[in-house]
């Protein structure tokens, strides 16, 4: 059977997968992301917190070793992430760091030598950055805050900064704002939040080029009674519609389903997840605007929700398209059904 990557090459669409941490090691792994993906993202290894172990020193050892690999591949690859704007995933030096006599200066300092010297090491062989990541609480749809932002004036001098920064060190790079509102009636708030983000973005002149989709589907912290979430797919739409209509592209970044409140079953259960992922991907990919769909693991064995909140009936979660030993399921038929 054709690769993920060939059908949907076919209908001019890239597919990939995330590669990192602990499953970039197994050889196996590297092989099926080899065999199915078009492109690759590094799962945590552009990151601050191991690009950036200080404010002096830059690592790109893990991240360099991916690009390496991909381009021995003929991988394309894409970079995620230049800014997580989130207290939570910035090292905690960055809170700490003695800003100084002129904070806004040292912050922005740091910022745009992060961004420039990051995006700039890898200018030729990506050709997509996630700019910058999850700015939005997605409880409240305010801003969120970060170190730098305090000291800079707030969170949309910040972003305008990042991305600005990232068009000068990579020009030819599609610069893209990711976040993980989705199609649930429960994501409305977000969803708004981020259209006003991207509304300012315009106004301001922020050089940005698509926004990414995570599309982290399911219920992730809660049971809902519909399984996998209440979906209200004409508000998704309106919003990809305002998306669309600023001029922006689409991608889906992170594609898995979070199958925690479905039952036990496993043939039942991936049929549900097959369902909702190829339901989800017929309304992405209705947009002409969405060229790339990337997976956040290929394997059950590796996928970043396993140990995430383990399931009540204590079995194995099966979030991705392939299964523990690397066999397609129906999640990767829907996928490749969706092309
Ligand atoms: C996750 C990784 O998969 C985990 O290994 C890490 O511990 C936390 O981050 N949204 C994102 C990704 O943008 O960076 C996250 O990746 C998953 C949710």
């Amino acid at each position: 059977t054709a690769s993920l990557a060939t059908l949907g090459a076919a209908k001019g669409i890239r597919f990939g997968s995330t590669v990192g941490k602990d499953n970039f090691v197994d050889a196996g792994y590297r092989a099926l992301n080899a065999a199915q993906c078009a492109l690759v993202v590094p799962e945590n290894e552009m990151k601050w917190s191991i690009t950036r172990p200080d404010a002096q020193h830059f690592d790109f050892r893990a991240a360099d070793r991916i690009v390496d690999w991909a381009d021995a591949n003929g991988l394309g690859v894409r970079g995620h992430t230049l800014l997580w704007h989130s207290e939570q995933w910035m090292p905690q030096w960055v809170a700490e760091h003695d800003y100084g006599p002129n904070p806004r200066a040292e912050a922005e300092r740091l910022l745009t030598d992060h961004v420039a010297t990051v995006a700039g090491r890898y200018a030729d062989r990506i050709d997509s950055f996630d700019v910058v990541n999850e700015a939005i609480d997605a409880e409240t749809g305010a801003l969120r805050d970060t170190a730098l932002s305090r000291h800079m004036g707030g969170a949309f001098e910040t972003i305008d900064i990042a991305f600005q920064t990232a068009r000068a060190a990579a020009p030819k790079a599609q610069l893209v704002y990711n976040d993980y509102m989705g199609w649930r009636a429960d994501e409305g708030l977000h969803r708004d939040a981020v259209l006003r983000l991207l509304e300012q973005m315009r106004k301001r002149g922020t050089p940005i080029d698509a926004l990414g989709i995570q599309s982290h589907l399911g219920s992730k912290f809660s049971d809902t009674p519909t399984g996998l979430g209440s979906l209200d797919e004409p508000a998704f739409r309106r919003f990809l519609d305002e998306v669309t209509g600023m001029g922006l592209d689409l991608l889906v970044t992170e594609m898995d389903v979070h199958d925690n409140p479905l039952p036990g079953a496993i043939g039942p259960r991936d049929a549900q997840v097959a369902a909702h992922a190829k339901a989800y991907l017929d309304l992405m990919l209705s947009y002409p605007q969405t060229k790339t769909v990337m997976c956040w693991g290929l394997s059950d064995r590796y996928s970043w929700l396993s140990g995430m909140r383990l399931r009540p009936d204590g079995m194995a979660k099966r979030p991705c398209p392939f299964d523990a030993e690397f066999r397609p399921k129906p999640f990767r038929d829907a996928i490749a059904a969706a092309f």
